[in-house]
C-alpha cells in the first residue's frame, strides 16, 4: 500500500466541492475541488494569478464564493449560523501571504490579539503570558517578545506570524506562500518549523506555494490549480513524473 492510500483512508477535515468565483469576466475558479485529510500536508501549487489566494480567502470567509460547497469537519459552512461558524473558525489558523503583523504592536501584543478575539475557545481567565511565551518558544523566538515588527528580519517576522497562528491551537493551518520573499536558507528553516509543528500537534495543513523545493519536502499530496480547477492531484513523485506539458511546467527548474 502506498502512502497515498493510507492518507485517503483518514477523516476529511476540510473539503471544497465545485467552487466557482469570478470577478466580472475574470473566471478565476471554475469548479475547484479539494479534500484535506486529517494530519496531512496538502500542497496547492498554481501559477501567479491562478486563484490560490482567492481560494483560501473563500475558505476562511474573507471572500464569498459564487457557488460550490465548503465543508469544515463535515459541516457545510454556508449553512451555519454566525456563532457555530465562529466556533469552527477558531480551529483554523491562517498564515497570510507576507506576514501581516500589526506594525504598531509589539510581538507580545501581536500574539495576544488573537487570544482576545477567541475568548470562547479558551475562556476569559487564560494566562496569556504563558501562552505567548510557549508560542514564541515553538518558533525559537522567545527573546523577541518585546520587540516591534520593524526590529525583526523577514524570517523572524514569518516566525512571529507562525507563532500568532499557533497560539490559537488550530486543528488546521492554512499557509499562503509561507516561504515567499525569504532567502533559501531561511525558507528551509521555516519549512522545518512547519514540519516540527505538524509532528508536535498533529495539525492538518494546506500549504499554498510556488516553491517547488518546499512542495517536495513538505507535501504528502499535491493539487495543481490550473485553469481554475484541480487539474492534477497526486504525490510529488507522481506529479513530477507526469508527461503532461501543463504539469511538467511546474517541475522544470
Ligand atoms: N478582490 C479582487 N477583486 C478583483 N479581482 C481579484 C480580487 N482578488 C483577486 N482577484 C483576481 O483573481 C485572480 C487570482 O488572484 P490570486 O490573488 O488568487 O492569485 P494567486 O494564485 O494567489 O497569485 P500569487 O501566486 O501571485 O499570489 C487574479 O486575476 C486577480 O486579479
Ligand atoms: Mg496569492
Amino acid at each position: 500500500m502506498t502512502e497515498h492510500d493510507n492518507i485517503s483512508k483518514r477523516d476529511i477535515v476540510l473539503e471544497l466541492k465545485d467552487l466557482h468565483k469570478s470577478f466580472g469576466d475574470n473566471h478565476v475558479l471554475n469548479g475547484f475541488n479539494m479534500q484535506l485529510f486529517q494530519g496531512e500536508n496538502l500542497v496547492i501549487m498554481g501559477k501567479s494569478g491562478s486563484g490560490k489566494s482567492v481560494m483560501i480567502k473563500c475558505l476562511v470567509g474573507l471572500m464569498e464564493a459564487d457557488s460550490g460547497t465548503i465543508s469544515l469537519m463535515h459541516n457545510d459552512i454556508t449553512k451555519l449560523d454566525q456563532e457555530a461558524l465562529d466556533i469552527l473558525r477558531a480551529d483554523i489558523g491562517f498564515l497570510f501571504q507576507g506576514s501581516a503583523l500589526y506594525d504598531s504592536m509589539t510581538v507580545r501584543e501581536n500574539l495576544e490579539f488573537p487570544l482576545r478575539r477567541h475568548t470562547k475557545k479558551f475562556g476569559e481567565h487564560i494566562d496569556t503570558e504563558i501562552m505567548v511565551i510557549e508560542a514564541l518558544e515553538n518558533v525559537g523566538l522567545a527573546s523577541a517578545i518585546d520587540l516591534m515588527p520593524s526590529e525583526l528580519s523577514g524570517g523572524m517576522k514569518r516566525r512571529v506570524a507562525l507563532a500568532r497562528t499557533l497560539i490559537l491551537q488550530p486543528k488546521i493551518i492554512l499557509y499562503d506562500e509561507p516561504t515567499s520573499g525569504l532567502d533559501p536558507i531561511t525558507a528551509k528553516e521555516i519549512i522545518i518549523l512547519m514540519q516540527d509543528i505538524q509532528k508536535k500537534y498533529g495539525t492538518s495543513s494546506l500549504i499554498i506555494t510556488h516553491d517547488v523545493d518546499c512542495a517536495r519536502v513538505i507535501s504528502d499530496r499535491m493539487i495543481l490549480l490550473i485553469d481554475g480547477i484541480d487539474y492534477a492531484v497526486g504525490t510529488y513523485a507522481e506529479l513530477s513524473a507526469s508527461t503532461d506539458p501543463k504539469i511538467k511546467a511546474f517541475f522544470k527548474h
